[in-house]
Order: C-alpha cells, then structure tokens, then sequence
C-alpha cells in the first residue's frame, strides 16, 4: 500500500492511499473517503483511468459534483429536506434549490475520514456523525472498506450502527469515462441496467412513491444499447435534467450484477455488482467544464451508476424504508469489476 500527502486543506493534511492487484489499482482519499483515481489495466498493456477527480481538496467545495465521495447520511434528494420518524418531524440541510442532496450542506463526502486499517489490496475508512448533524437523528458510526478483489474489482463495503433510531443510504459517486477520464463523452458507451421499472421525479428530480415501466421509453436498457440512443429523445424527464438523472428499480434480490457499461474505445467493461434495491443512472449532464486531473470535464463526460436506496424513501411508504434502529447493523456490498 502507498500513502502520501494529497494536500493540506484548512490545516487538514488529506492522505491518499492506493491499493492495488496487478489489474487494478484505487487511489483513495481521506476527505470523503473519495475514489480519486481508478487505473485499469488496458488492452496496450498500460493503465486507463476511467474516474472523474480533482488535483485539490478545495476544487470539491468549489467546483462540487461529489467526485468519487461517500455520500451520507442518506443519499440523493429528500423533498425540502423533511420527514418524519417515530412520529417525530426532522428537517435536514437544504442544499439543492427546495431539497436536501446527498446529505445536506456537510455531508459525509466533505469529512475527513479516519483510516482504520491498510494493506496492499483493502483500505478500510471510518467516520462518526453525531446527533442532530444535518439535522439527523442519532449519533452513527459508519466505516467503508474499499477492497481490489480477485475478480478484477473495488468493492465497496458499507457498514453502519446509531446510537438511537435513524436513517440511513449510503453510496458511491464515482463518475465513470471507461474510455478513459477526459477522453470526450460517455454517449457511445454501451449500458444495460436490469431494471423493468423506474421511480420517476417530478421537476425537482424528486420520487413521490410512484413506479413507472420502462418498457417502450427512453429508460429501457434491459438490452444493451448506447446511452446516447435516446437521451435526446422528447422525454419531460430526460428534458428536465438534460439526460439521465433518476433510481433504476433493480431486479432480483441479493448480491447480484445488476448493471454493465462498455467503453467503446478501449473496450473496457465494467460490471456492477450489489445488494441495493435500486441504482441513479446519472450521464453527468451538469458537468459543465470544471478543470479536472487532466482535463475540463464536458457535459456527459463521464456517468454515476450510484448504487442505493429510493430516493426520498423516507418520505414514501412505497419505498423499501431507510430507517435504521437504534443498536441495528447497516451493511450493505457493492462491486465494480472491470474485464476487457
Ligand atoms: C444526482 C444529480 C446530481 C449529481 C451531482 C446525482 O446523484 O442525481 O441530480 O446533480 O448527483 O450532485
């Protein structure tokens, strides 16, 4: 394992470790326990990168995006950052327009993790949250392993316990370019999502517990088709956030691949892997020319497949529930593997 100093931020250093087998090698960072690079072994031999990063700690306040971070306590929206739990009312951060985002003004993907554990293949990070921070309920102890396996991939294991009744839904968003980061759009890569159904978002992107078939619409990708296809299609979702931006309801139950993207360039497939009941296909449709690690990162220059919870579950009945008991273990696995 390989740890320096990635920068100094507000008297802060930020560390960045890199695991690594001879396929596949993760640089991960303190601050928001991020996925700041991800090399591949490619078809010459050499190492693709295929994640979006920045070169500095203060680019992800500034330019934003939650490039690579752990996104807690409770990922995408919740409509005006309102619920309730045990009858109780709880109003969280208020980060996006009406709604709260990815856990609100601070979320988990602005902390500095701690490193618990290292070796040459597994990084195991580990964060408290306390009572009331965002507004949420509950001091909560979450620890992430990120994990170079076997099978040529980075897993992700969540695990998460509170100190009283919460909730909880944790993800990755990793902004993926299998072509390579900076190499132009995501358009012609090829994408399967095993999904028959989506939970569609009014014109603030937020599920109000409705399911929507994706059957002869935009949104089918149960056979593999590019996800330039259809993103122009006259679609109210697709208009109102510029692509793809919305919850696959993912079929099966269990550890399970759920999802598949190819790069058309470099041939690089990536397989998703997991135990959610759902993923955010976003095409990155609101990057918008930010100065990455080596290049301005266009428009759908790069795609989340971000594995999750419904958003705002803890406001839909409908939902599989986020709510997480006092004393109650939160463990959930999600893998990328990457094949040629
Ligand atoms: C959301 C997008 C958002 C992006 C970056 C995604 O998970 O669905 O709407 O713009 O994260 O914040």
């Amino acid at each position: 394992m390989i740890k320096k100093v990635f920068d100094v931020y507000e008297g802060e250093e930020v560390l960045i470790y890199t695991v690594k087998s001879e396929y596949l090698e993760a640089d991960i960072l303190t601050f928001g326990a991020t996925v700041h690079a991800l090399r591949v072994k490619d078809k010459r031999g050499g190492f693709t990168d295929v994640a979006l990063g920045y070169t500095k700690v203060s680019d992800h306040y500034d330019k934003g995006g939650y490039l690579g971070a752990i996104v807690g306590r409770v990922g995408n929206r919740i409509d005006k950052g309102r619920f309730s739990l045990n009858g109780k009312v709880y109003q969280v951060g208020i980060n996006d327009g009406n709604n709260s985002l990815h856990g609100g003004i601070k979320g988990f993907d602005k902390k500095i993790w701690t490193v618990e554990y290292a070796d040459e293949r597994k990084i195991i990070l580990s964060t408290f949250s306390p009572d009331g921070e965002e507004g949420y309920p509950a001091g909560l102890i979450v620890r992430v392993t990120y994990e170079i396996t076997a099978e040529k991939g980075l897993k992700i294991s969540y695990e998460g316990v509170a100190d009283g009744d919460t909730v909880v839904s944790l993800t990755n968003h990793t902004y993926f370019n299998l072509n390579g980061e900076g190499k132009g759009d995501i358009l012609s890569h090829k994408l399967f999502i095993q999904a028959d159904e989506i939970t569609p978002v009014d014109g603030e992107l937020i599920p109000h517990g409705d399911f929507m078939k994706v059957e002869n619409t935009p949104f089918d990708f149960r056979t593999p088709k590019l996800i330039g296809r259809d993103i122009e299609k006259d679609d109210p979702q697709l208009k109102n956030c510029g692509g793809y931006d919305v919850n696959f309801v993912l079929s099966g139950k269990g550890f399970r691949k759920v999802a598949e993207a190819e790069g058309n360039e470099s041939g690089i497939k990536m397989s998703v892997y997991t135990d959610r009941e759902g993923v955010q296909f976003y095409s990155g449709n609101f990057l918008n020319g930010e100065r990455g690690k080596t290049s301005a990162h266009k428009k759908r220059g790069a795609f989340c497949l971000e594995t999750q919870s419904f958003p705002n579950a803890v406001n839909c009945p409908e939902y599989p529930s986020v709510a997480l008991k006092k004393g109650e273990k939160y463990k959930t696995t999600t893998e990328y593997r990457f094949s040629l």
